[in-house]
């Protein structure tokens, strides 16, 4: 399915991938055999993925994918909680082992797209939730089964998932743990696209090289005011939202835009 090869680095003992290829990073979930279920070891894997990806001047935007055709991820890997979630404590300690990372990844500085294909559950929603754009296989199945299992699901998660489908269809989902396939989930605004299933890969890397040859301030600026815009107003930072309006007007990639429209060429973007 994947077509990367640049600088593969592995994380957590090869169940988290990482490649560049085209100004796109890409991060695999690699546990096929769990349905790409997520141990805490991948959390912390994830995070030294995403820091080292952001801190790659050639990335301008990142995907997540997981391994194989049956999963992006299947939720937290139960068989961990019996040791790490048996009950409030271990929880607290358990959230807050991975806050870092989910912190990182919603509060990501580039473009985040989930390439989801198979069974988007649980924990595995709330990696897809704190992406940019969710693009799914057809054949995908969503759900957040914490109602069968007996655990909440925490308040970013909740935001995350009401902000996307309202709280009539959240309180659905949580009520029931029912799963959604990938049409209903694309009426209810929980992904942003659905894609045949053998196409997936290929149009979710088009797009993500359609935002890596676009200018990288304007997408920033775009990134940065819809952060503020879905904050409380209260804690809305509306001189980030100026500051990044005015880097872009006095940008070179601003005089390369307005040059190369005149020019009919395509830009050449540098992110300055
Ligand atoms: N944690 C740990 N192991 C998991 C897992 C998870 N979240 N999801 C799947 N696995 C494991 C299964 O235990 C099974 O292991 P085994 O081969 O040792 O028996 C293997 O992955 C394959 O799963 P299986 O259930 O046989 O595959 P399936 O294709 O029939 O169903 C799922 C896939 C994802 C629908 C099903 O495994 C499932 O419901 N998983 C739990 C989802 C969940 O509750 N997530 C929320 C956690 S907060």
């Amino acid at each position: 399915m994947l077509d990367v090869t640049k600088s593969e680095k592995s994380y957590a003992d090869g169940k988290i991938l990482k490649s560049v290829t085209e100004g796109v990073g890409v991060v695999t979930f690699n546990n096929p055999d769990k349905r790409n279920a997520m141990s805490l070891d991948m959390w912390e894997g994830l995070g030294l993925a995403l820091t080292e990806l952001r801190d790659d001047e050639e990335v301008r935007v990142v995907v997540l994918v997981g391994a194989g055709d049956k999963a992006f991820v299947s939720g937290a890997d139960i068989s961990q909680f019996e040791k790490t979630r048996h009950n409030a404590a271990a929880s607290e300690e358990y959230s807050r082992r991975s806050e870092a990372q989910r912190a990182l990844l919603g509060n990501y500085p580039k473009p985040t797209i989930s390439c989801i294909r198979g069974f988007c559950l649980g924990g595995g929603m709330q990696v897809a939730m704190l992406t940019d754009i969710r693009i799914a296989a057809a054949d995908s199945q969503f759900g957040i089964p914490a109602a069968k299992l007996g655990i909440a699901y925490g308040y970013d998660g909740l935001r995350n998932l009401v902000s996307l489908v309202g709280p009539s269809w959240a309180r659905l989902i949580m009520y029931t743990g029912m799963r959604i396939d990938s049409a209903e989930a694309l009426r209810i605004g929980l992904v942003d696209r659905v894609i045949p299933t053998d196409e997936l890969w290929g149009e979710t890397m088009a797009l993500a090289r359609t935002i890596s040859s676009n200018a990288p301030l304007a997408i920033k600026a775009a990134k940065i005011t819809i952060a503020q815009v879905l904050k409380e107003p209260a804690d809305r930072d509306m001189a980030a939202v100026k500051q990044i309006g005015l880097d872009c007007m006095d940008s070179e990639d601003f005089r390369e835009g307005r040059r190369a429209f005149m020019e009919k060429r395509k830009p050449q973007f540098k992110g300055k």
